[in-house]
């Protein structure tokens, strides 16, 4: 089958109906995006397992089924062993190696993304401003956004060979033009406001 992003978000969204999952796929997915096109990666292909790397956590919301017990569904749907192995992957407790860039960067993208989401909710202007150093800033904070792994976020970027506050702006700035679908406020909301 051809991967293209019309398939993996219909996929997505038939297993997926939480506006919190769903929104946290697209941060991801733009984090991951915006390093296919660094690192010249199949821009698709990459999106597309961004998109679904948590498409089953709804009907496999513990770590005994989610993510391998959603293996098997996207292999029937045809996707490649590529995308699958990709969100494999992801899970820490699958422990399986990360030796693609696309696993790499999908793994550097997850945790993270959600963490700059968290800080720009508390924002007035959502992440247009926000800095590394705030959210650096953040991390140091353990009841902020408590459900978010610390070390897999340093972990991520080491990972990939980026430097931590590169990786912070990067991947704010892949998210910034999705703002609004991420429910963030964007300057045009401040200027109306
Ligand atoms: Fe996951
Ligand atoms: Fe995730």
């Amino acid at each position: 089958m051809e991967v293209t992003r019309e398939r993996a978000w219909e996929t997505l969204t038939r297993y997926t109906k939480s506006e919190a999952l769903l929104r946290h796929a697209l941060a991801v997915e733009a984090g991951v995006r915006a390093y296919a096109r660094k690192l010249g990666g199949d821009e698709e292909l990459w999106g597309a397992t961004a998109l679904l790397h948590d498409f089953d956590y709804e009907i496999h919301p513990t770590l005994d089924e989610h993510p391998q017990d959603g293996a098997p569904l996207l292999r029937e749907e045809g996707y490649p062993e590529e995308l699958i192995e990709s969100v494999l992957s992801h899970a820490e407790h699958l422990a399986m190696p990360r030796d693609t860039d696309l696993k790499k960067a999908l793994f550097a993208c997850d945790e993270l993304a959600g963490f700059i989401h968290a800080c720009g909710l508390v924002r007035p202007d959502g992440i247009e401003t926000l800095a590394p150093k705030s959210v650096k800033k953040k991390l140091k904070q353990p009841s902020f956004a408590a459900g978010v792994h610390r070390d897999e976020v340093y972990a991520g970027a080491e990972l990939l060979g980026v430097e931590f506050d590169e990786h912070v702006q990067f991947v704010t700035d892949a998210m910034k033009p999705i703002a609004g679908e991420l429910g963030l406020r964007t300057e045009a909301d401040t200027k109306t406001a």
